[in-house]
């Protein structure tokens, strides 16, 4: 139960009984990063004025619950939902330009053309947002994940911080001219909290749905047989096999236990959501992928208790847009170059997806 000095948590029960427990379990250190950030890469964080104060993810004080609800009202059902017909046009387009080039013969990097375009899209049209190079926020936001949460050398400690640093600096820049969630948040926390609020979303709010479709893509050339099933309940049982986020991490905030194991107040927990999702009981066949059955939607691939996801609603639709546009396509297509992994503490970091057209 414990590695690399860490407390691990597998089992469903325990996972969401962890991460719901405010009163033992802190989330402050959900940013933290995981290989610590040499000096010189510090200042170069430093010198763009990079801060990451409590905001959202990793606020465990009072102000937590306030600026959830600002930005809950920014990811409301309502606001969400309205968005439905402007993203089931963007995944058609999008959808028809992959099946022109296939059809001219082009290997497709669906990653670039599909997984990166559409969670980007929305979110920048949620926040109010202009993103012009899609290709620059996403170099930018796999470095913020690389850097946090991956095994990077100093030497490349020091790269990412020369990417990351200066784009922050951006979104500094951004904030203070911004109106709506963060600029309230501007007003009542000041530049820094909105700034990383804004990074947190950023990175958060489109990489994980990029990542999760282009694992889910992938296994969709190789198992067609499931897109037989309803494209909601194809995500629901992703989401529960190839979560995005595999763990995320507490602090154990005073000494306790965790069902008869005996965990120190400062000790973090690594809560495997992957494995959660997979664990016996959750589902009528947990390892197995069957869109529909029992206990699909039990996954903890969203967290769980205070700090629980505010994008699930956005991020599954994305999801479902895309794989309803896609379906008739994946059947025809072959793997020219499969996903493969980044060592990364929380993220799937997979690497492109190309198809071709069977021949
Ligand atoms: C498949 C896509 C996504 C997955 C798997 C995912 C997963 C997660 C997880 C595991 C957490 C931590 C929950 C906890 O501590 O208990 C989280 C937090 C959060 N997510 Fe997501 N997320 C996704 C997409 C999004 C999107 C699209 C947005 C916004 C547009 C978003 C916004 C947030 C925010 C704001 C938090 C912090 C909430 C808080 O601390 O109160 N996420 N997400």
């Amino acid at each position: 139960m414990r590695r690399d000095g860490q407390v691990v948590v597998s089992s469903h029960r325990l996972a969401r009984q962890v991460l719901a427990d405010r009163e033992r379990f802190s989330a402050a250190n959900a940013l933290d990063a995981v290989t610590p950030i040499p000096t010189d890469a510090l200042r170069e964080l430093a010198r763009h004025r990079f801060r990451l104060p409590a905001t959202l993810a990793n606020n465990d004080t009072d102000s937590h619950e306030r600026i959830r609800a600002a930005f809950g009202e920014v990811f409301a059902p309502a606001n969400v939902e309205a968005l439905r017909p402007w993203l089931t046009g963007l995944a058609r387009r999008t959808a028809a330009g992959v099946a022109w080039r296939l059809r001219a013969g082009e290997a497709v990097d669906v990653d670039a053309a599909v997984s990166s375009e559409v969670p980007l899209a929305a979110l920048a049209r949620l926040l109010g947002m202009e993103v012009e190079a899609t290709a620059e926020v996403k170099q930018f936001s796999r470095a913020a994940l690389e850097l946090f949460w991956g095994e990077p050398s100093p030497e490349r400690q020091r790269e990412l911080a020369a990417l990351v640093g200066p784009f922050h600096a951006r979104l500094r820049a951004w904030t203070a001219g911004s109106s709506g969630a963060t600029r309230a948040m501007l007003d009542e926390y000041g530049e820094d909290a909105a700034t990383a609020a804004l990074f947190f979303l950023l990175v958060a709010g489109q990489e994980t749905t990029s990542q999760f479709l282009t694992l889910l893509l992938h296994r969709l050339v190789e198992e067609p047989e499931l897109l037989g099933a309803a494209p909601a309940a194809v995500i629901e049982e992703g989401l529960r096999l190839l979560p995005p986020i595999t763990s995320w991490r507490r602090v154990v905030k005073r000494d306790t236990d965790i069902d008869g194991f005996a965990v120190r107040a400062g000790e973090s927990v690594l809560v495997w959501l992957a494995a959660a999702g997979a664990d016996e009981g959750v589902a009528e066949c947990p390892m197995k992928m069957v869109p529909g059955q029992r206990g699909s939607r039990r996954h903890l691939a969203f967290g769980a208790g205070a700090h629980r996801c505010l994008g699930s609603q956005l991020s599954r639709m994305e999801a479902e847009a895309v794989v309803a546009e896609l379906a008739p396509l994946l059947p025809r297509c072959e793997v020219v170059a499969a996903p493969v992994s980044d060592p990364n503490l929380s993220f799937r970091m997979p690497s492109p997806l190309v198809l071709r057209l069977r021949g």
